[in-house]
């Protein structure tokens, strides 16, 4: 048989393994693994030489929000700056392969399944990486809540996002337990942003009342507590639905890993998400001269260095499942819609409680995490990859190297290559946005090839992008598989 794609004498790195496999793919899926070299000579359309290389899961990201109305912020009739286009071009860029990003649910809007059709608009023969959708939900209403079953069996979408925070999306207790309820009966993952919404309007309404309106007071206005009782909240709740299962999104506090560990120890089903710039930023990002802060104001906030090392551990020790991105840009220079808009002669630093929260970072996330080496190569599959599948239904279509089962979605790194220090600049990057917080800092390593079901999406040394938008295709999901919240230990 003529293969469409051999790549030879690589080592295959999955979330168990490391071993030296050659890997034959034939319509879009991996369908043989051989011993290293012997597929050299195979009759195939095209053999890359992987010498010296690692050959990975492609990565997946599914914490991303692409051409969102930025209903977070109270008055904003801004939107997110990637759209689908951009954000997945900035994706495959960075060594994935698939992201699941949001279904938002409008100001007003009943219906999920509406908020579904639109964004399949916004997605459809746009992308260059495979795409699902969550649906984010802001008002859960009975019709909603009835829709999860049409969501879950009928659209492939399995996971829904609510939030403690944010004057338009904020759920009450009451209406928490009404989603994990509904969730629980169609077997639909919930992913909670833990954070008090309302003590964080109390702490900002007291900072501004002190004159304090610069970039570095998002941090004081959301301290660490704050994440650590929203996080014991949303447990407390999962425990009063029979335990049923929740994700803690972007958690960037050592307290709430704390808390997460706790309940994992106990058999609760509790799953756990961080992300890069709880590994890379602190506070001290925000406390720059004038604006410039902002290009780093999320929620939750960065926190300390030393906070950062208790993250590492979380990870390394399965306290937390996915390394996500969260990737929620907004222009630096935008006046109107971005992170400028809160700017103005009578507040030259602006006002932190309208600066859009999120910043970029799809394409960064795996070079950062991968140069960083603090995590086991299989880890670093097992959390920026495999565990993300498994969580999302997605498992072992995605995420895994299992012949005659798995898309041939691989990412292909040459450590050896000795690309020195790169420097990241915004310039590099392929996303929609002026800025990246991660600007000036050092990476060892690049994705030299990103392969979407046997198609080099992503040539490093050959082109950059070398695959036409629309390659990308919308992946029904299925239930999470049965996974331990702590998968070591
Ligand atoms: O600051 C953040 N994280 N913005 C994105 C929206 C969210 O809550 O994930
Ligand atoms: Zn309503
Ligand atoms: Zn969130
Ligand atoms: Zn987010």
């Amino acid at each position: 048989m003529e293969y469409d794609l051999v790549i030879t004498n690589g080592v295959c790195v999955t979330a168990s393994d490391v071993a030296a496999w050659d890997i034959a793919i034939k319509d879009e899926k991996i369908v043989l693994q051989a011993p290293s070299g012997s597929l050299a000579e195979a009759k195939a359309k095209r053999i890359i030489d992987a010498q010296g290389g690692y050959v990975m899961p492609g990565g997946i990201d599914c914490h991303a929000h692409l051409d969102e109305p930025a209903i977070f912020i109270k008055g904003s009739n801004g939107r997110s700056a990637d759209s689908w286009e951009t954000g997945t071009r900035s994706a495959v860029a960075g060594g994935n392969t698939t992201i699941v990003a949001f279904a938002p649910q409008g100001k007003g809007q009943h219906s999920l399944l509406a908020a579904v059709e639109t964004t399949h608009k916004l997605a459809t023969g746009n992308c260059y990486t495979d795409y699902g959708f969550h649906v984010l939900m802001s008002d859960p209403n009975p019709q909603a809540l009835d829709e999860f079953k049409t969501l879950k069996e009928k659209e492939g979408i399995s996971s829904v996002k609510i939030y403690m925070t944010y004057t338009a999306l904020q759920l009450r207790d009451d209406q928490i337990l009404s989603v994990l309820l509904n969730a629980r009966q169609n077997e639909i993952l919930t992913m909670v942003h833990a954070e008090n919404g309302d003590v964080l309007n109390w702490l900002t309404d007291q900072l501004e009342a002190q004159g304090k309106f610069a970039p570095k007071y998002h941090s004081n206005s959301r301290p660490p507590v704050l994440e650590a009782e929203a996080t014991n909240r949303a447990i407390a709740l999962s425990s009063l639905i029979a335990n049923t299962p929740i994700l803690l999104v972007h958690i960037s506090d050592p307290s709430a890993a704390n808390r997460i560990r706790i309940a994992q120890n106990a058999g609760q089903p509790i799953f756990a998400e961080t992300c890069p710039q709880y590994l890379f930023l602190t506070r001290d990002d925000l406390d720059k001269p004038g604006f410039e802060g902002a290009k780093c104001v999320c929620s939750p906030p960065p926190r300390t260095k030393s906070d950062q090392d208790a993250i590492w551990t979380g990870l390394a020790n399965s306290t937390f499942t996915v390394l996500s991105s969260d990737h929620c840009p907004f222009k630096y220079e935008d006046k109107e819609a971005g992170k400028q808009c809160c700017v103005n002669d009578e507040y030259p630093v602006g006002r932190f409680r309208y600066i859009p929260n999120g910043i970029p970072g799809i394409e960064t996330r795996l070079p950062l995490a991968f140069s960083a080496a603090r995590l086991a190569l299989t880890k670093f599959v097992e959390v920026s990859s495999t565990n993300a599948a498994k969580l999302y239904g997605l498992y072992p279509r995605k995420g895994a190297m299992i012949p005659g089962v798995s898309d041939a979605d691989l990412v292909i790194w040459y450590p050896q290559d000795k690309l020195g220090d790169i420097s990241i600049t915004n310039s590099m990057l392929h996303h929609d946005v002026d800025y990246t917080p991660y600007e000036g800092k050092r990476v060892q390593n690049w994705p030299r090839y990103t392969i979407l079901r046997g198609n080099v999406v992503w040539d490093r040394d050959g082109g950059g992008i070398v695959s036409e938008k629309g390659v990308g295709q919308f992946v029904k999901r299925g239930s999470k598989a049965r996974m331990s919240s702590m998968q070591c230990e």
